[in-house]
């Protein structure tokens, strides 16, 4: 892609910051969204105070912020998310839950359509990233909600992929796995101390075994898949694809 516009949510640690520096590095135009900003990106793009845990409102503001711009590429990638506590699903405070989904989700779905609205006339390459993750197609105790969001993720790309196949100029639709991240959400697994997480130690040892890819290097590897030319071509999809 030439210079495109990328709209990040997450974009203030982790993969998310990586992947708005990656951005602004190769020359693209970057919004971030996240609920604080990252200095690291002050001065060099846009950046909205924005809570996902309130998604009607945030996905109205990215339509209308769309409907003005001029059109170009544009890329949304729906990074963020959270983690509830591990633990069984009956333990998880219900409020936790629900603000778990809405982020993890329900933000996604709606920014996605938001996105697509906004950009429908728009006669350039628009492509949508959904940040997935292994636990979307492979079941873990202590983490239903955090697989709930994934799988869900990963369905919807494959309907919404069927939605804009059949559309002049549809957009280009990937729910990608971006590999294991040396971030806050490994921190909040592998130092977990509640019962029903059998795994834990799985993270403890990604950790120990230097498994962990850096963020920045995650960020990379995102960016390629979005710029490969079969982009799209696999709705649901790994960066460690060949
Ligand atoms: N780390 C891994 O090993 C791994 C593996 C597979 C998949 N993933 C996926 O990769 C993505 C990024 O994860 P990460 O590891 O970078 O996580 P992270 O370090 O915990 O960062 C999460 C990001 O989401 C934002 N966020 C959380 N709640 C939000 C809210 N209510 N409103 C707006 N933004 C919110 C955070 O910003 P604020 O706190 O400023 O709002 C932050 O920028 C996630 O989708 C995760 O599921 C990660």
């Amino acid at each position: 892609m030439s210079q495109a516009l990328y709209i990040i949510t997450g974009s203030s640690r982790g993969l998310g910051l990586g992947m708005a520096q990656e951005a602004l590095a190769q020359g693209h135009r970057v919004l971030g969204l996240a609920r604080q900003q990252a200095s690291a990106l002050q001065e060099h793009c846009e950046q909205w105070t924005a809570d996902l845990a309130q998604p009607l409102d945030v996905a109205a503001r990215l339509e209308a912020w769309l409907a003005q711009q001029p059109a170009t590429d544009a890329v949304l990638i729906n990074n963020a998310a959270l983690l509830t506590d591990p633990g069984p699903s009956d333990a998880v405070p219900p409020l936790a839950l629900s603000t778990a989904l809405r982020v993890g989700l329900e933000a996604p779905l709606l920014l996605t359509a938001a996105f697509l609205r906004a950009t429908a006339k728009w006669q350039t390459a628009r492509k949508v990233v959904l940040i997935s993750s292994g636990l979307g197609r492979r079941a873990m105790a202590g983490s239903a909600p955090y697989c709930a969001q994934k799988a869900g993720l990963d369905h919807f790309a494959r309907a919404a992929a069927l939605d804009e196949a059949i559309k002049p100029n549809g957009a280009r639709i990937v729910s990608l796995a971006p590999g294991v991240i040396d971030t806050d959400m490994q921190v909040q697994l592998r130092s977990a101390t509640g019962p029903g997480f059998p795994d834990r130690n799985v993270f403890a040892d990604y950790h120990a075994s230097g498994r962990l890819a850096s963020p920045q290097a995650a960020a990379q590897a995102v960016l390629r898949y979005v710029a490969r030319s079969d982009f799209g071509a696999n709705p649901v999809a790994d960066v460690r694809d060949a």
